[in-house]
């Protein structure tokens, strides 16, 4: 029986975190849970903590600073990989992500070695979200399957489950991105590593309590790094068909 670890990244969460935790233990009893909070300064840390000492279930980890997505799921990934848990799902605190829908996660990876949920192939959704955030998004992900040759088609999505093996292979703590093109750097290693996507949908429901984390700095920083990737990809490509390199 694998072991399964529900890594749930927090800043400023307290409205959402107490509506979404019992939902995860009760939707994927083999589960267990591990809030990364970033020093929310609405008490989100203190909450989950609270909910943690009833719950042998509940792990939280507390971090000093407000540091990005990208460095809560390396911690996260890190505190996991000491554990022994087999499988690390990412799933966002605000109820974007249904836990009532990560038993069909679980399911595709026993034959792949990522599974993302897909907010854009045949069956996924979006929910209330504006029509700006769909268009970077779509946006987004085009650029990166153009510059990065992916066919992933949700390559943004913060809803995954990975073999703990696929994290070791991708070497994912040296994955530099901090916001939210972590989730791109994670879809590209996987695929240079030769290892297995598969995309499932899901229905992404954009959150009730709180706002968004996202901003002009994430979208900066994943148009760089992307174009950055696309360059040295197309070099290498370059440099094979010359046959130097
Ligand atoms: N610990 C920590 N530190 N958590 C963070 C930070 C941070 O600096 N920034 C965001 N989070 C957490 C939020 O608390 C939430 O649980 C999750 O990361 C997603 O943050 P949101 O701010 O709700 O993201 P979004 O809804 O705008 O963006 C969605 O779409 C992106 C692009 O497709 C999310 O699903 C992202 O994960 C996704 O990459
Ligand atoms: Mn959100």
């Amino acid at each position: 029986m694998s072991r399964v670890l529900v890594v749930v990244p927090t800043y400023e969460e307290a409205a959402s975190l107490p509506v979404l935790l019992p939902r995860i233990l009760e939707a994927v009893p083999q589960a267990d849970v591990l809030v990364v909070d970033d020093a929310s300064p609405d008490g989100t840390g203190d909450i989950a903590e609270e909910l943690a000492r009833t719950e042998t279930r509940l792990h939280v980890m507390h971090r000093t600073a407000k540091d990005g997505l990208g460095a809560a799921y390396r911690a996260g990934f890190r505190w996991a990989l000491q554990r022994d848990y087999d499988v690390l799902v990412e799933m966002d605190a605000d109820g974007s992500h249904l836990p009532e829908q990560l038993s069909r996660l679980l399911v595709a990876l026993e034959d792949a070695d990522q599974v993302i949920g897909s907010r854009w192939v045949p069956g996924g959704a979006v929910v209330n979200w504006p029509w700006c955030r769909r268009l970077i998004s779509r946006g987004g992900t085009a650029y990166a399957r153009l510059m990065l040759g992916l066919s992933v088609r949700d390559t943004t999505a913060g809803y995954r489950a990975l073999r703990r093996g696929t994290l070791e292979a991708i070497d994912y703590s040296s994955v530099a991105s901090a916001g939210y093109c972590f989730q791109i750097d994670l879809t590209r290693r996987v695929a240079a590593a030769g290892l297995r996507t598969v995309e499932v949908p899901v229905t992404f429901h954009e959150r009730e309590h709180g706002r968004s984390k996202m901003s002009g700095a994430i979208v900066r920083e994943a148009l760089w790094r992307v174009t950055w990737w696309g360059l040295q990809r197309m070099l290498r490509r370059r440099q094979g068909r010359s046959g130097r390199g």
